[in-house]
Parts: structure tokens; C-alpha cells; sequence
């Protein structure tokens, strides 16, 4: 389903005062920008956005979990973000001009606002608050990925999975992961095997440090995953 907000202008400007990027937007941007954005419905499994494309929107994710990747050669990815609800994504090419930086595919059937290029510089332009959440947004990607970069070279694949269980547990309430995340998806996102990645999980819950169950992981001892992990 595509097409003008379905409930119209003003119940998307309520959904949007839930997404950190507009949070500090008053009623008539929020309105503004709700009035431009259309509605989206992706399968689970379909691509997005393609790598090297060229930019033509921004996404919002209402509903659902989109994967960034990178694809190699062979076929092989790498997750470079797991991204949820609240999370935007596709500003990259609408900033710098450039071609889409990586594909984005829904890991789970998605609901998305789409900003058009044209709407969304128009709302910067207009709103300094949008560009100002961008930049805090923008921000914490590249500590995330500066993190990221640290644990490949610094930390053994224990480490590289307890820093990603505990960032990703830290996105809800510290305790849990809710998402169905297989361990395929770990080892895509820490450059590792999906066996490692088992055999490790398998080590973790032994020593009760995780427990997992079909559609969630609890971390069970912090402090010793902290250890583990370097922080
Ligand atoms: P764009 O390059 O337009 O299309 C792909 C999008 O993926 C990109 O914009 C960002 O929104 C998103 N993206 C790229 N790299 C990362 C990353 N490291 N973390 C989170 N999102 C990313």
C-alpha cells in the first residue's frame, strides 16, 4: 500500500511526534512534515532500498525492523545496522548527493513514512529542530560505528557478541532483547560464522550469563557480559 496517509494528515503527525527525529518539532511543522509524508507497507524480505541507487527518499520506520547491509561478491553480508521502530533511514544520499551507501531490506513486515527528497530538504530547510535531530542521530550512528570499528580490531568474537547483546539490550530496557535476532544475524553483524556465533551463544547460556528462548535473548548477568565485552 502506497498513497497519502490513510488516516489522514493529523494521525500521522501524531505518529511522527513518537520518532525521535521530529520529537522537537511543534504542532504546525509536525503537521507540515505529516502532510508531505506518505505511507508504505513492505513484505518481510523485500528490498528497500538497493545499494548505489540514487536517493529519491527518506524512510521512517513505523512498524517492523529493516537491516542495513553490505553485499559482497560472493553473495556475502554484512549487517551494518539493525534499525526499528523510530528509526529513519536513506538520508545519507539525500544529504550528500551521492548513490544509496548500502541496500535495506525488512527482516519483518514493515510500515514506513516516506519523506520525498524534495519534501525533506524543504522541512530542513524550514525546521533547524529537523536538522538538528539529524545531526544528534547522525551522531550516534558514527559513535556506534566507532565502537563497532574498535570491538573488530580489539576484542575475540566472545567479546565482539556480548558488546552487540548488550548495545541491542540497551536499546529496550537493558535486560532483554525482544526481537527474534538469529544467530546468523549476530555473526553478519560482527563479522563472524554463524557457528562461532552458536557455539558461543551455547557458551553463554551454559554459564548463565543469557537465556534464550524462540523469540527473545535475556541477558541474565550484565556485569560478567560488561567484563567480557571490555567496557
Ligand atoms: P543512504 O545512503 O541514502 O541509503 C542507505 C542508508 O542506510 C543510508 O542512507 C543510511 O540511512 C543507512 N545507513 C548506512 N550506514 C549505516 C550505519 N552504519 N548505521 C545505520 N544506518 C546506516
Amino acid at each position: 500500500m502506497t498513497g497519502p496517509a490513510s488516516d489522514g494528515g493529523l494521525a500521522v503527525a501524531e505518529r511522527l511526534r513518537h520518532v525521535p527525529l521530529f520529537q522537537q518539532l511543534s504542532e504546525s511543522e509536525l503537521e507540515r512534515v505529516a502532510r508531505v509524508a506518505r505511507e508504505k507497507n513492505y513484505p518481510r524480505h523485500s528490498v528497500i532500498l538497493f545499494e548505489d541507487d540514487p536517493g529519491d527518499a527518506l524512510y521512517v520506520v513505523l512498524r517492523g525492523q529493516v537491516k542495513v547491509v553490505l553485499v559482497g561478491e560472493e553473495g556475502r553480508e554484512v549487517i551494518l545496522s539493525i534499525l526499528k521502530e523510530g528509526d529513519f533511514f536513506g538520508e545519507m544520499a539525500l544529504i550528500d548527493d551521492q548513490p544509496r551507501s548500502a541496500h535495506v531490506i525488512a527482516t519483518e513486515e514493515s510500515h514506513l513514512i516516506v519523506l520525498k527528497r524534495d519534501d525533506f530538504r524543504q522541512c530542513l530547510e524550514e525546521s533547524p529542530r529537523i536538522a538538528l535531530g539529524l545531526l544528534k542521530a547522525l551522531s550516534r550512528r558514527l559513535r556506534r560505528a566507532d565502537d563497532k570499528i574498535g570491538g573488530l580490531v580489539l576484542l575475540d568474537v566472545n567479546g565482539r557478541v556480548a558488546r552487540l547483546l548488550l548495545e541491542m539490550a540497551d536499546e529496550h530496557d537493558g535486560r532483554r532483547i525482544p526481537r527474534k535476532v538469529t544467530h546468523h544475524m549476530i555473526a553478519q553483524m560482527i563479522g563472524s560464522s554463524r557457528e562461532t556465533v552458536s557455539r558461543t551463544m551455547r557458551e553463554f547460556a551454559g554459564q548463565g550469563l543469557v537465556e534464550v528462548s524462540r523469540q527473545s535473548i535475556a541477558l541474565k548477568d550484565r556485569g560478567r557480559l560488561e567484563q567480557i565485552s571490555g567496557l
